[in-house]
């Protein structure tokens, strides 16, 4: 299999800059629980929680609607809840990825029953052509085309993940 580059590292940093200024401009004052999707989004969430300027509460999730390999199982399990109560709290899901929107789908659903005063999504990327479930994403880092994408967090098979560039997997 081959890496063709998609992004790289200074693209991807300098356009989450750009996020953390949006995000600080549009939430009011106070804490913003940032809530990371796990595995994947652990990089993007390192460097978005740094990007903005507020106070900060960090927690993961893990949730996965895939198996191995890179075919959507279409199953929704989660693996680790958060440690935190989001009552009141104004919550940002951190993903790496949004697909199909199977899994933020169902994971917005879930949290907004914990009685949050808001639930917003901030991913790195988004396919748009996958789309199954609508999904309502209010910061997006880059739209890619439909192409399997490693590194930065992105993995296959849990390998990639390290890479600094965000590159299309191709066989
Ligand atoms: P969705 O429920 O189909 O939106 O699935 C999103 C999840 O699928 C992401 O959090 C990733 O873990 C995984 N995923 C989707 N597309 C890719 C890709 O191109 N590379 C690596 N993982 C992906
Ligand atoms: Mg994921």
């Amino acid at each position: 299999m081959a890496l063709r580059p998609l992004l790289s590292e200074a693209k991807i940093q300098a356009r989450i800059l750009e996020m953390g200024a949006q995000i600080d401009a549009d939430y009011p004052d106070g804490t913003l629980y940032m809530i990371c999707i796990l595995k994947g989004a652990c990089y993007f969430l390192a460097d978005l929680s740094r990007a903005v300027k507020r106070d900060t509460f960090i927690d993961f999730m893990g949730i996965s609607s895939y198996g191995r390999g890179k075919t959507s199982s279409g199953e929704v399990k989660i693996t680790k809840d958060l440690d935190i109560s989001l009552e009141g709290a104004n919550v940002l899901i951190i993903e790496d990825i949004i697909d199909s929107g199977v899994t933020l789908s169902y994971l917005t659903g879930l949290l907004e029953q914990r009685k949050p005063k808001s639930v917003k999504i901030a991913t790195l990327l988004d396919k748009p052509e996958r789309r199954l479930r609508p999904v309502d994403v209010a910061y997006v880092g880059f739209q890619i085309p439909d192409e399997f994408v490693v590194g930065y967090g992105l993995d296959f098979d849990e390998k990639y993940r390290n890479l600094r560039d965000i590159c299309i997997l191709e066989p």
